[in-house]
């Protein structure tokens, strides 16, 4: 967070702070980064133990990703999906975090076009028909799927309130379906659902209205909301910036969490830093792995790393936005998380560095200020298929070793996508 003065003093990082209805005893939130340790949709032990470590590592909160809402909402088919068989499982990992001294969010979504319909054995869904992210053409979304998938946001936010978290997080970024509804180069409907940017935010708001009522006022309801995603046509900040004023005004939400890019077409927006080519690659089935050569570069664009690389959007939506705002992207330094602080964000989200090193906040805590040492070559992208992990770690990571979600090439993308890459890559919710 160059751009600023020295910052003058803002709330004190470990001090508690609301959120919403609930109490965050420091700042710092650890971002959902797909965990990589849920076969076939199995809450494992593996899982449970990834989130004690944050928890033990001094997070105020750690959020679990990607829970879909969904059969078809999956990324593929070793997510979680928000059901009667997740349930216990779910709560015996709310229960360990909590006794590990964190709470503990649960970011709900549907993946829309990214699902990645051969390995969850039934069409993508997307605001209207495309080539999605597995290759194979989506399903429109008819105005019974819309109230239905309401309904699906509405149940399984109810039975994550069950299961003990203390927050949700509606997913409405990476162009997965709520997002892909706001952009106005995939929703190009011209029913109430498409066209001007009321019409393209109406599902998106109705969702987060219908997981507000489910959750009920004891629990935080947030969004991850993208600020642009980085494709020519796509969702931008001028029309964001209303949009987050217009959730702002339906009261239903507690805090912004701001991110952007697209897990379709543009995955390395919301990254930054190196583009790990060769071991996405390697994740491939031999004969996409020859076209992932030629696409490949277009596909994983690369962005240079800077600290808190969102920062200069995100401060847009401070000075506009009437709700506590989540910084989120390329946190490494306690001195900009002080400075977050002290501009007026009310928390930071932090994905990498924590993986990296899931005890760093309680060094902070304990008075050591070192910089993370992730080196953001992100090689722990293509590891979400075998037990995410920092690479560097010859330990495998927080919670122990891989977890070995999947070695079958049905999980991996297939060829083609109107986006024109041979595989629209790692679902980097
Ligand atoms: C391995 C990995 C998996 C991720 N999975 C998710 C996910 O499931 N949902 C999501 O919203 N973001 C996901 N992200 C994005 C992070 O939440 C975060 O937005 C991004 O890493 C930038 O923050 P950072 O610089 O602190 O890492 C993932 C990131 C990584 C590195
Ligand atoms: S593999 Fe490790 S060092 Fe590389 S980006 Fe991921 S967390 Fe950072």
């Amino acid at each position: 967070m160059s751009e600023s003065a020295a910052p003058s003093r803002g709330p004190e990082v470990f001090a508690e702070a609301p959120l919403g209805p609930i109490r965050l005893k420091n700042r710092i939130i650890k971002a959902a980064t797909f965990e990589g340790r849920s076969p076939r949709g199995a809450v494992t032990d593996d899982l449970i133990a990834f989130h004690v470590a944050m928890a033990r590592g001094g997070v105020a909160m750690t959020t679990v990703a990607y829970l879909a809402v969904a059969p078809e909402g999956r990324t593929d088919r070793h997510c979680i999906v928000l059901g009667d068989a997740a349930f216990d499982g779910l709560a015996r990992l709310t229960d360990a975090v909590h006794t590990a001294g964190a709470l503990v969010a649960a970011q709900i979504g549907h993946a829309g076009p990214v699902a990645n319909s051969a390995s969850n054995g039934m069409p993508a869904l997307s605001p209207t028909r495309r080539f999605g992210a597995s290759g194979a053409r989506t399903r429109a979304v008819s105005e019974s799927d819309i109230a239905r998938i309401t309904d699906d946001y509405a149940t399984g936010a109810a039975l994550a309130v069950s299961a003990g978290f203390d927050a949700i997080e509606v997913h409405l970024g990476h162009n997965y379906l709520l997002s892909s509804f706001l952009s106005p180069k995939l929703n190009r409907r011209t029913d109430a659902w498409g066209g001007k940017l009321e019409a393209r935010a109406r599902f998106p708001r109705q969702v987060v209205a219908a997981v507000r009522q489910a959750a009920g006022p004891s629990v935080a309801v947030t969004a991850k909301l993208n600020m642009e995603d980085g494709v020519t046509g796509g969702f931008a900040i001028e029309d964001s910036l209303q949009v987050a004023q217009m959730l702002a005004d339906d009261g239903h939400l507690d805090a912004l969490e701001l991110t952007g890019g697209s897990s379709l077409s543009n995955p390395m927006y919301l990254f930054r830093g190196d583009a790990p080519r060769k071991e996405f690659a390697a994740t491939l089935p031999g004969p996409l792995r020859l076209g992932f050569a030629v696409v490949g570069k277009r596909f994983l664009k690369e962005y240079p790393f800077e600290e808190a690389f969102f920062a200069p959007q995100a401060r847009q939506f401070l000075a506009a936005v009437d709700l506590p705002v989540v910084l989120l992207g390329g946190i490494d330094r306690l001195d900009t998380v002080e400075q977050a602080m002290a501009e007026g964000f009310s928390f930071v989200a932090m994905g990498r560095a924590l993986l990296r090193e899931p005890d760093l906040v309680s060094r902070w805590q304990a008075g050591q200020r070192d910089e993370a040492t992730c080196i953001h070559c992100n090689r722990c992208m293509p590891t979400i298929y075998s037990g995410t992990r920092c690479v560097l770690d010859p330990g495998g990571g927080p919670g122990g070793g891989p977890g070995g979600a999947t070695d079958d090439p049905k999980d991996r993308r297939a060829a083609g996508g109107s986006s024109g890459a041979t595989t629209e890559g790692p679902d980097l919710a």
